[in-house]
């Protein structure tokens, strides 16, 4: 079963996916940490995270590699472990901006499309159910208020002492909001078949057990 959970920033996807597959037992893939792995990788390299020409070049030898340490999953840029770093709001938006490049995109796609060949999966992201996995049982589009998010965000970046203020946070998601939805190439947007959650007044517990819910009846369809 392949289960895509896609989104605007901030709606709390990794944090329900991760928790959905560990009920579930299957595998979850955090498509995000890619695109903010190649947005590190051209701030390394000090490249325009606009350019497509640039980006288009070094995107074949960047070398994103997962491993799971701990039970947990940890993202490495070659031999470098990234996991912490992906998550500063400079790489954020680094992210999103490489993420409008159809080159990036093609790369990041076909690995994770082979990773979910094999196994159950939870994939969360902006296109999961719209492009990488049209075929998906189940497709959820988790979505919150602006403010909510910027909220979520806030604390939790503050939790991890990133010096920030609220401000820059929702500044930051307004910019790939509507830069992740303007794009060309497979944009942030509901599937037509989706199943729509706005979670601004639900809290994490209830948004899984919608999830789960739906898990139970769609199982028992392909059944
Ligand atoms: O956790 P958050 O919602 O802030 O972001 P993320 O899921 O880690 O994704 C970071 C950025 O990668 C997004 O703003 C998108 O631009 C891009 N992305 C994408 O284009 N397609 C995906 N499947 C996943 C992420």
């Amino acid at each position: 079963m392949k289960i895509a959970i896609d989104g605007p920033a901030g709606a709390g996807k990794s944090t329900i996916s991760k928790e959905i597959a560990k009920r579930l037992g299957f595998i979850y893939i955090d498509t995000g940490a890619m695109y903010r792995s190649v947005g590190l990788a051209a701030l390394n390299a000090a490249i325009d995270t606009t350019n497509e020409d640039e980006l288009s070049r070094i995107i074949e030898d960047i070398d994103i590699s997962i491993k799971n340490i701990d039970n947990t999953q940890r993202f490495y840029l070659g031999v470098d472990d990234v996991t912490e770093k992906i998550r500063e709001p400079e790489v954020s938006v680094a992210a999103s901006n490489v993420a409008v490049v159809p080159a990036v995109r093609l790369k990041l796609v076909e690995l994770q499309r082979r990773l979910a060949e094999s196994s159950d999966v939870v994939m969360d992201g902006r296109d999961i159910g719209t492009y990488v996995l049209p075929n998906a049982e189940l497709k959820i589009f988790l979505t919150a208020s602006v403010d909510e998010r910027a909220e979520r965000r806030f604390e939790e970046l503050k939790a991890k002492n990133v010096d920030t203020t609220f401000d820059a946070v929702k500044n930051d998601i307004i910019y790939r909001d509507k830069n992740d939805s303007e794009r060309e190439f497979a944009p942030l947007k509901p599937a037509h078949d989706s199943v729509i959650i706005d979670s601004t007044d639900l809290s994490i517990e209830e948004v899984i057990d919608k999830i789960l819910g739906l898990v139970k009846e769609r199982r028992n369809v392909i059944i």
